[in-house]
């Protein structure tokens, strides 16, 4: 038996401009998801299509157990989280020597063929590595680690990343004269807040900056800016969309004094909020728990 965990992430900065080739910054958060993987003679199928491709992609069979702190479908990255640790957990369980490198790819592989070929790394990187990740075409840089104080409203609108990534595509395609100036700057501001990670104040401006070029996107939601203003009111330094867009999830940089008011804020405006940090940890094993 094999007890295994990932983070979830969230984009700071880049989503939708990464899917074109733009660079992207996104980070591991603390709710996890924990997999535990038992060999058996019989393949125990499980409700979750990422799970039953990991044991098919790495041609094994075995009974698995779930607990997931990541709320599903909101943007936070959970299918990335649960086929990263199922692929390390199985990989530990049957001694199959896969790196972490290798995980991370086998990982990619698999979120992909289950979305249907629509998937960037940055998930499946960012589960497997922790901390801060730069997302540049197919490369992956490792930030230094930051202690943001972050604070998380779940729209709890569902939505589809498929689609919306279909949108934005659409939009490209019908008007490249508004779309690709739109990701250039979403660009330019990727790379400014590079250079402001230590300072939060500028980051947080960075953020509101990218929250409107993805509102010209077409990716925003009532949902979404009635959160983003409720944050920014109760002073947040900055609030945005985070993934896809559409509903699922918005985040909040803030100072550490005022994260209790700007949670209580997104709940007041009808949001889940979860107050959160980077996880620096990326795929870990755990003690077993059964
Ligand atoms: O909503 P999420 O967390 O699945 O993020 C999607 C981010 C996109 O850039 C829109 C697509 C991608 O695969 O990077």
């Amino acid at each position: 038996m094999a007890t295994w965990s990932a983070p979830g992430k969230v984009f700071l900065f880049g989503e939708h401009a990464v899917v074109y080739g733009k660079p992207g910054i996104a980070m591991a958060i603390r709710p996890r998801v924990y997999v535990t993987v038992r060999k058996s003679k019989v393949m125990h199928h499980a409700r979750s299509p990422y799970i039953d491709g990991c044991f098919e992609e790495m041609g094994v069979k075995g009974s698995v157990y779930v607990n997931s702190q990541i709320p599903s479908s909101s943007g936070l990255g959970s299918s990335a989280a649960v086929t990263v640790a199922t692929v390390s957990a199985i990989n530990d369980e049957f001694s199959l020597g896969f790196s972490q490198e290798e995980v991370a790819n086998s990982a990619f592989l698999i979120e992909k063929r289950v979305q249907g070929g629509k998937a960037s790394p940055t998930d499946t990187s960012v589960a497997t590595f922790g901390g801060l990740i730069l997302i540049l075409g197919t490369q992956r840089r490792r930030l230094p680690p930051q202690n943001f104080n972050m604070v998380i409203g779940n729209t709890m609108v569902s939505h589809s990343t498929g689609k919306m990534v279909e949108m934005v595509a659409e939009l490209r395609k019908r008007q490249p004269d508004i779309c690709n100036p739109v990701m250039d700057a979403i660009e330019g501001v990727t790379m400014g807040a590079l250079r402001y990670l230590q300072d939060q104040s500028q980051l947080g401006r960075y953020m509101n900056m990218n929250h409107a070029l993805l509102d010209v996107l077409g990716v925003g939601h009532p949902s979404l800016t009635r959160l983003v203003l409720a944050a920014r009111s109760a002073g947040a330094l900055g609030a945005k969309t985070t993934g896809a867009g559409g509903g699922g999830c918005m985040i909040a940089i803030c100072p550490r004094t005022v994260k209790n008011r700007v949670a209580k804020a997104i709940e007041t405006a009808e949001g889940r909020a979860i107050i959160t940090t980077m996880d620096p940890e990326g795929v870990r094993k755990e003690r077993d728990v059964t």
